[in-house]
């Protein structure tokens, strides 16, 4: 007798555990509440306790986030050009190139291809489908630009080459210009 009002109990157990995951889009029976509810709000949503009741706050002024390195020059190329210093400058030691090697295989070859050589001759999948084909970075033009210049292409963009500064973090951008340097210097 006691054994069949247990086997009743668990048989009522299962079929009222069956109904509480088989909601479908009925919200499930929360037995235990504690985490169901969070006052975790949502991004977009509306918040009572802020000052513009918007959830998501506003930096604190003139605060940036952490690592952030403001870039000045905006797109002022002539500038950039002229007034960013390579602290690397000349600087080819294994941690440099294989830091710039990494990047540029990562973030520019598909496009400049593998040895810098450009699109129309490294015929990379991107580029093939490219009406500009990228250029070489082994043209004269590239040659005379300074380290600045090009430091600021690979933060700016330039012309239909978008911006890379997401991609390449400042602290990579000197050993990717070395890099290109040292590509350049191997093509004679
Ligand atoms: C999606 C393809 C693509 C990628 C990836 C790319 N570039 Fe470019 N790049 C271009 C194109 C196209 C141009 C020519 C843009 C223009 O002048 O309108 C260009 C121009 C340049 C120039 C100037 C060349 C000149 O003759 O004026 C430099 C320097 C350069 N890229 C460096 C880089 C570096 C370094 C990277 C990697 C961080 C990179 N690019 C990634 C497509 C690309």
């Amino acid at each position: 007798m006691k054994i069949s009002v247990l086997k009743d109990l668990m048989i009522l157990g299962c079929a009222g555990a069956l109904a509480a995951c088989s909601g479908g889009d009925k919200p499930n029976v929360e037995l235990i509440q504690d985490m169901m509810q969070t006052p975790a709000l949502k991004a977009q949503s509306y918040d009572e306790a802020s000052p513009n009741h918007a959830s998501m706050r506003v930096p604190a002024e003139h605060t940036v986030p952490v690592g952030y390195v403001p870039y000045k020059y905006g797109t002022n190329v002539e500038q950039a050009s002229k007034e960013l210093k390579n602290p690397l400058a000349g600087d080819t030691s294994e941690p440099v190139m294989w830091t710039g090697i990494r990047v540029y295989e990562t973030q520019c070859s598909i496009c400049h291809g593998p040895k810098g050589e450009g699109g129309e001759a490294s015929k990379s999948p991107v580029s093939e489908l490219m009406a500009l084909k990228p250029p070489s970075l082994l043209t004269d033009k590239v040659r005379s630009m300074s380290d600045g210049h090009i430091y600021h292409i690979i933060t700016m963009g330039q012309g239909v080459m978008g911006p890379y500064n997401a991609h390449v973090p400042q602290k990579d951008r000197w050993q990717l210009v070395n890099f290109i340097r040292h590509l350049q210097k191997n093509a004679k």
